[in-house]
């Protein structure tokens, strides 16, 4: 059972478990960050067969760690399908490479890595490809951003995909973060699964997710909703604005 009381299948989901070759610490970025030294002495990350949520403070290392997975199970590292193998920079971790999945028994029909950060990027590679009937039509540099976003999770996410998604709050309104949340329940009942780094504590209220905490040691530990820090920390400010202003701003 999860933290969350979802009962675990063992068959369940693509990706099973994650875990870092012991022996691949080049000593430099990003085996410096704490929580690949984390990573790489615990025995292994155990991933949620449906939906599994990396929260942790900025700098934590969310995306080092979400970008190796994506590479690892075969995606460009600055995001879109399988098939997209375009590259605007050369800073991309290597921690993909040395990250070894196990797989479930089932393999993903389809799948898409999205990533707030390069989204732009992505963007431009569909109008090359001249995919964007694919994407609902309208090319998406001619979206707003959280349009764009929503075009992809509409169109292009479908059954038995693999999704990784890093922060696609960032471009969503509250209202566009609840329609992720009907999508991803959607996509949840038609085999996906998804690994989605995020502030969102709305978003975090996918029901019967896994929430994998990262804290300033660079541990991960699993968490309730309620525990999840941008959950308590919005409910905390939400429920006295006045009063948290005055002690940070005394602080
Ligand atoms: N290419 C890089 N080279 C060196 N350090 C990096 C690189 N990319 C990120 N970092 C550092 O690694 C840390 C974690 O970054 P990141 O994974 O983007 O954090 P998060 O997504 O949790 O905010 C940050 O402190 C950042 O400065
Ligand atoms: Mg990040």
């Amino acid at each position: 059972m999860s933290r969350n009381g979802t009962a675990r299948t063992s068959t369940g989901g693509f990706i099973q478990q994650i875990k870092l070759d012991p022996a691949s610490d080049t000593g430099r970025y990003p085996f410096t960050l704490p929580v690949v030294r984390h990573l790489t002495r615990r025995r292994e990350l155990d991933l949620h067969p449906q939906v599994t949520f990396l929260v942790g403070d900025n700098g934590t290392g969310k995306s080092t760690l979400i970008e190796a997975a994506a590479v690892a199970a075969g995606f460009n590292a600055e995001g879109g399908t399988q098939s997209f193998r375009f590259a605007t920079r050369a800073s991309e971790s290597s921690l993909g490479d040395h990250l070894i999945m196990r797989w479930g028994i089932r393999k993903p029909r389809t799948g898409f890595f999205l990533r707030a950060e390069s989204f732009y990027n992505v963007a431009t590679e569909i109008e090359r490809l001249e995919v964007g009937h694919a994407y609902g039509g309208v090319p998406l540099h001619e979206r707003s951003h959280g349009e764009s976003f929503l075009d992809v999770m509409t169109h292009r996410f479908g059954p038995d995909g693999l999704y990784v998604l890093d922060e696609p709050e960032a471009a969503l309104s509250v209202r566009g973060c609840l329609a992720l949340i009907t999508r991803i329940g959607d996509l949840t009942r038609q085999g996906c699964q998804f690994l989605i780094a995020t502030h969102s504590p709305i978003l975090l209220a996918v029901p019967g997710a896994q929430i994998l905490q990262i804290d300033s040691d660079g541990e991960i530990d699993e968490v309730t909703y309620d525990e999840a820090e941008p959950v308590a920390l919005t409910r905390g400010f939400l429920a006295q604005p006045e009063g948290f202003l005055r002690h940070l701003l005394e602080e």
